[in-house]
């Protein structure tokens, strides 16, 4: 089975950006590690990034006759974006909402994601290792 990774804006940054909350890693660096992760667990991965909050709507829908499973960071349309949550919710397999850092602790507009109602899990605040974890839900 198929599993999108579909991260949100800014994450192309990632390693660059912020690096005190999220961490020296590169996105590069997370999908080299998840790729090698999904081979072992026998799943087929597809990766994408968009600063584009209609990119990712459109890669949502794409989902929808490809993917077994997504795993999202939505990254700030978490907070702000019922279009991907209308999205979400037209996709008929598990979604897995990822946060690199712990949203819960930071500054009260993180607090509030529109996309956890519609999760099967959530992962926040245990760095680029959520990732993986996501993955292991589609095990097996
Ligand atoms: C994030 C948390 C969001 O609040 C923030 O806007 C991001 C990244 C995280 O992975 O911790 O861009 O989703």
């Amino acid at each position: 089975k198929t599993i999108y990774v579909l991260n949100g804006p800014n994450l192309n940054l990632l390693g660059k950006r912020q690096p005190e909350i999220y961490g020296l890693e590169t996105l590069a660096d997370v999908e080299a590690r998840m790729a090698k992760k999904a081979q072992e667990l026998g799943l087929e991965i597809e990766f994408f990034q968009s600063n584009y909050e209609g990119a990712i709507v459109e890669k949502i829908h794409e989902a929808r006759e490809k993917a077994a499973g997504i795993i999202i960071n939505p990254a700030a349309y978490t907070h702000t974006s019922v279009a991907i949550l209308d999205a979400l919710n037209t996709f008929e397999h598990p979604v897995i909402e990822v946060h690199i850092s712990n949203i819960h602790t930071r500054e009260a507009f993180r607090h509030h994601s529109f996309v956890s109602g519609r999760a099967e899990g959530i992962v926040a605040g245990f760095g680029t290792l959520g990732y993986l974890v996501a993955l292991e839900y589609f095990a097996g």
